[in-house]
């Protein structure tokens, strides 16, 4: 791997030297297998292919200064892969077995965990699919639980930079009382044109209204919002977003550094008093807004004054990725070291 520049290689999906599996059959989960196979054969029939039943997480492990590699809040993704599989009726996965597919795909694809110079990672991604041949609507008898892992570098090609970001009226990722606290694949099909849409017009990124009144700032694509004013660290409350497990770690950081957090309803007026904002996630770390432009209703709300990440968010984004990396101490019990 010496001949990768890792500095520079941007969020997407690279061959490594496996991934590992474990099949769903007969009401239990059986023994996990290492494979070299980059496809999954399935039949035409099976459920995730046309009713969605498709969960995934994304999590990540950081090379440390030291050498180490340190998986970051593995607990809490299994807990929500067990949340999403709950919402679209999946059997659960035990923390147990996630921990030992976590370990063994990081250990067989160590090599793939760029250098800690690099400031890059290695995402880990597990994936869970209804796999029975049915032409019912009804919940799969068998599954696949996969995961596989790939090196990224940031998922704003910027890095920790600002961005502009764009909110559409036109278009909804998820109800009220949908599938939107779920990390489920039909939910990144429901924002993709919105997000293309957001590409194309010179945007970083799409933020989502809540879907009955329009009122309140929702999702940010496949990231938290927040905000920050004074002393307060303001992120939505809302029944229709993934509960973000950065959005979670920065709370936790906030309230230490002092801060105020409130979840709460944000309405997008609010947005002109925020002296900085960003979008959190696994992906996207801390990415700062520079401005919103809500161009349906014909108003822009510029956060970043001087086109630079606030102070705030920048002291959140270090903290977050010095406990990752292992250059601070993780008080929280956070990281999980792959020996
Ligand atoms: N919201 C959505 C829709 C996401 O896909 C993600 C990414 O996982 C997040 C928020 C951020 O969540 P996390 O910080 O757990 O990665
Ligand atoms: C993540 O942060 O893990 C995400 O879900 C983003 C991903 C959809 C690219």
């Amino acid at each position: 791997m010496d001949n990768m520049d890792w500095s520079n290689i941007g969020f997407g999906y690279r061959k490594t030297n496996g991934n590992v599996r474990c099949y769903y059959k007969d009401g239990a989960w059986g023994e996990v297998e290492v494979s070299t196979d980059e496809y999954i054969n399935i039949h035409m029939a099976a459920t995730c292919l046309h009713y969605g039943q498709s969960a995934f997480e994304g999590l990540k492990a950081f090379r440390g200064k030291d050498g180490k590699v340190r998986v970051f809040r593995l607990e809490a993704n299994a807990e929500r892969l067990r949340n999403s599989c709950d919402g679209i009726l999946m059997p659960h996965i035990s923390t147990e077995l996630f921990r030992e597919m976590v370990t063994k795909v990081v250990e067989h694809n160590i090599d793939f965990v760029p250098p800690y110079e690099s400031g890059a990672s290695l995402y880990i991604r597990p994936l869970l699919i209804g796999t029975s041949a049915q032409v019912g609507v009804n919940p799969s008898k068998e599954y696949l639980f996969v995961m596989f892992v790939t090196p990224v570098g940031p998922y704003f090609k910027k890095g920790f930079a600002v961005n502009d970001f764009v909110i559409y009226r036109h278009c909804d990722r998820a109800a009220p009382l949908g599938t939107g606290r779920y990390k489920v694949g039909g939910n990144y099909a429901a924002g993709m044109k919105a997000s293309c849409q957001a590409h194309s017009e010179g945007y970083a990124c799409e933020i989502y209204l809540d879907a009955k009144e329009k009122k309140y700032i929702d999702e940010c694509g496949a990231a938290n919002f927040i905000g920050i004013k004074g002393n307060s660290y303001v992120t939505p409350k809302s029944t229709s977003i993934l509960p973000s497990i950065t959005n979670n770690s920065l709370m936790r950081l906030a309230a230490d550094m002092g801060m105020t957090v409130e979840q709460r309803q944000i309405p997008e007026e609010e947005l002109s008093t925020f002296d900085e904002a960003g979008a959190c996630g696994t992906a996207a770390v801390v990415s700062p807004i520079g401005r919103i432009d809500d161009v349906e209703k014909g108003v822009s709300y510029v956060i970043s004054k001087d086109g630079k990440p606030g102070p705030v968010l920048t002291e959140l984004y270090t903290k977050l990725r010095a406990i990752q990396y292992g250059d601070i101490a993780d008080p929280y019990g956070w990281v999980t070291v792959i020996e």
